[in-house]
C-alpha cells in the first residue's frame, strides 16, 4: 500500500451525534421512526447516542491518537436546514464548521457524506424521494454545505447506501419503513440518482478543488473456485439483479452513475413500470466522479453450471458476526476487483467492520481479538487486490466508535472505541491499538 493511502474511520450523524432537538435542529425520519414504539431493539433511539455533538473535541483527539489520516462523517440535513429547504440553522452549521476546524487542526482530512439516511421529516411529508422536486432540494442543500464548509472540506460523498434507503421504502424496518409499489420504488430510485447528479454538479460549482464520490453497497459475489468459468459466473451474478428486488442490486444503483445508463435488462423487465426518464437525466446522473466508494462487509459465492452462474450463498463454515453477517474476507478482494474492472474509477472502501459482543474486562479493557483477526484477514485481501492492479485509494473502518446501530439500537458494537452509555466514557479497544500500528507501519513504509 502506498504511503498516501487514506486510512480512515467512519461514522454517521444520526448514529453518534445525539442532540436530536437542540439548537434549532429539525426532526428527521429517523427521529420519527425511533420515537414510535416497536421499531428498535430495546426501544432505543438516537436522542443522545454518543453525545458527539457535545463531545466532538474529545472524539477528534482520540482519532488523532489513532493516527487516522481521514474521518468520514455525515451531516444531518435537518440540523442545518430544519425544514430541509429554506432558512439555514446557523448553530447547526457552526457545529460542522467547528468539527472541521478541529479535524484540520489535528491533521485529519474530513470526508463529508451529505446523506446518510436522516431525511428532514418535513421533506418526507412533501413526498421525499417520490417528489420530482427532490433533486432540486438536495442540490440546494449541497450548495449550502459547499458554500459554507467547502473552503476547508474538499472531499464529499453524496449518498450512503441507496440500496438501504430504498429498502426502507420496501418495508425493511428502516425509515420510513413503509411498503411502496415497485413503480414507486423505481421512481424514487430515479429521483435519488438525479439528486446525486445535481449535488455533484453544484458541489463542482461551489467548491474549489473538490473531490466527489458516491457510496453504494451491494453484496459482492466471489467465485467458488479460481477457474475462469467460476470467475465469470461470479462477475455475472454480482452485476445482475433480482427482478423482485432490483433496488438492492449493485448495477441498478451504480451503472447509471458510472456508465450513464440502467442495465439493458432493466428496461426489458420493467417496461410497464419504468419511471419517467427525461432527456438529459442520464447526463445529469452520470456526472464524472473523482472516486467510487463502496461499503463492503460480506460476500456470497457463485459457480458456473453449464455456462450459467449459480449463486451458492455464503461460503460453508464462514463464521458469523454479532449481526449474523458472514465473515468472508475475500469480499475485499473480489468486490473491489470486479467493481474496478467494470467502472474504472479509483475505489475507496468507505465502510468495512465487525460487530462483536464486546465487554469491559476485569482489567478495565476490551480485548476484542476477533476484531483484530477480522481486520487482518480483510485487509490482507484488500492488499492482494491492490497488488493485482486494482486502484484502491483508501479504507475507512466502520466504525470509529460504538454507536446507535439503527434498528438494533445500542445492542450492536462496531467501534474501535468502546462507549459506556451510562456515562459516555470512551475506552479504546485492543483493535484500536492494532489499527494504529497498522496505519503507522504503512505510513512509514
Ligand atoms: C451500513 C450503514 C452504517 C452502519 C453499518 C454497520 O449499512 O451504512 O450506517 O450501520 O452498516
Amino acid at each position: 500500500m502506498k504511503k498516501d493511502f487514506i486510512w480512515g474511520v467512519a461514522t454517521a450523524a444520526y448514529q453518534i451525534e445525539g442532540a436530536w432537538n437542540e439548537d434549532g435542529k429539525g426532526p428527521s425520519i429517523w427521529d420519527t421512526l425511533t420515537h414510535e414504539e416497536g421499531n428498535v431493539v430495546d426501544g432505543g433511539n438516537g436522542d443522545v447516542a454518543c453525545d458527539h455533538y457535545h463531545r466532538y473535541r474529545e472524539d477528534v483527539a482520540l482519532m488523532a491518537e489513532l493516527g487516522v489520516k481521514a474521518y468520514r462523517f455525515s451531516i444531518s440535513w435537518p440540523r442545518v436546514l430544519p425544514d430541509g429547504i429554506g432558512k439555514p440553522n446557523e448553530k447547526g452549521l457552526a457545529f460542522y464548521s467547528n468539527l472541521i476546524d478541529e479535524l484540520l487542526a489535528h491533521g485529519i482530512t474530513p470526508y463529508i457524506t451529505l446523506y446518510h439516511w436522516d431525511m428532514p421529516q418535513k421533506l418526507f411529508e412533501r413526498g421525499g424521494w417520490l417528489s420530482p422536486d427532490m433533486p432540486q432540494w438536495f442540490g440546494e442543500y449541497a450548495r449550502l454545505i459547499g458554500k459554507r464548509l467547502g473552503d476547508r472540506a474538499k472531499n464529499f460523498i453524496t449518498i450512503n447506501e441507496p440500496q438501504c434507503i430504498l429498502g426502507g421504502m420496501n418495508g425493511n424496518g428502516q425509515a420510513p419503513n413503509l411498503k411502496y409499489s415497485l413503480k414507486d420504488r423505481l421512481t424514487a430510485t430515479h429521483n435519488l440518482l438525479k439528486a446525486h447528479g445535481t449535488a455533484v454538479k453544484i458541489l463542482r460549482e461551489t467548491v474549489k478543488d473538490v473531490k466527489i464520490g458516491y457510496a453504494p453497497c451491494g453484496m459482492p459475489v466471489c467465485p467458488k473456485t479460481d477457474t475462469k468459468e467460476d470467475i465469470e459466473a461470479a462477475r455475472k451474478a454480482y452485476f445482475s439483479f433480482d427482478p423482485k428486488d432490483p433496488t438492492s442490486s449493485t448495477s441498478v444503483l451504480s451503472d447509471p452513475v458510472m456508465l450513464g445508463d440502467y442495465p439493458k435488462e432493466y428496461y426489458e423487465v420493467y417496461k410497464d413500470c419504468m419511471p419517467d426518464i427525461k432527456s438529459g437525466d442520464m447526463e445529469l446522473i452520470s456526472q464524472p466522479l473523482d472516486f467510487y466508494c463502496q461499503n463492503i462487509y460480506s460476500a456470497v459465492e457463485a459457480h458456473s453450471e453449464n455456462g450459467k452462474p449459480v449463486v451458492d450463498g455464503y461460503p460453508e463454515d464462514s463464521p458469523k458476526t454479532d449481526m449474523e453477517w458472514h465473515i468472508v474476507p475475500s469480499a475485499l478482494y473480489w468486490g473491489p476487483k470486479f467493481l474496478y474492472e467494470r467502472y474504472r474509477k479509483p475505489i475507496i472502501i468507505t465502510e468495512n467492520g465487525v460487530s462483536l459482543p464486546d465487554a469491559v474486562g476485569p482489567d478495565g479493557k476490551i480485548h476484542d481479538s476477533n476484531r483484530i483477526d477480522f481486520l487482518a484477514s480483510y485487509l490482507k485481501e484488500l492488499k492482494r487486490a491492490i497488488a493485482d492492479g486494482v486502484k484502491v485509494n483508501g479504507y475507512f473502518y466502520w466504525s470509529f466508535i460504538d454507536n446507535f446501530e439503527w434498528n438494533f439500537g445500542y445492542a450492536r458494537r462496531f467501534g474501535l472505541v468502546y462507549v459506556d452509555y451510562t456515562n459516555q466514557k470512551r475506552i479504546p479497544k485492543d483493535s484500536f491499538e492494532y489499527y494504529r500500528e497498522m496505519i503507522k507501519i504503512h505510513s512509514e513504509a
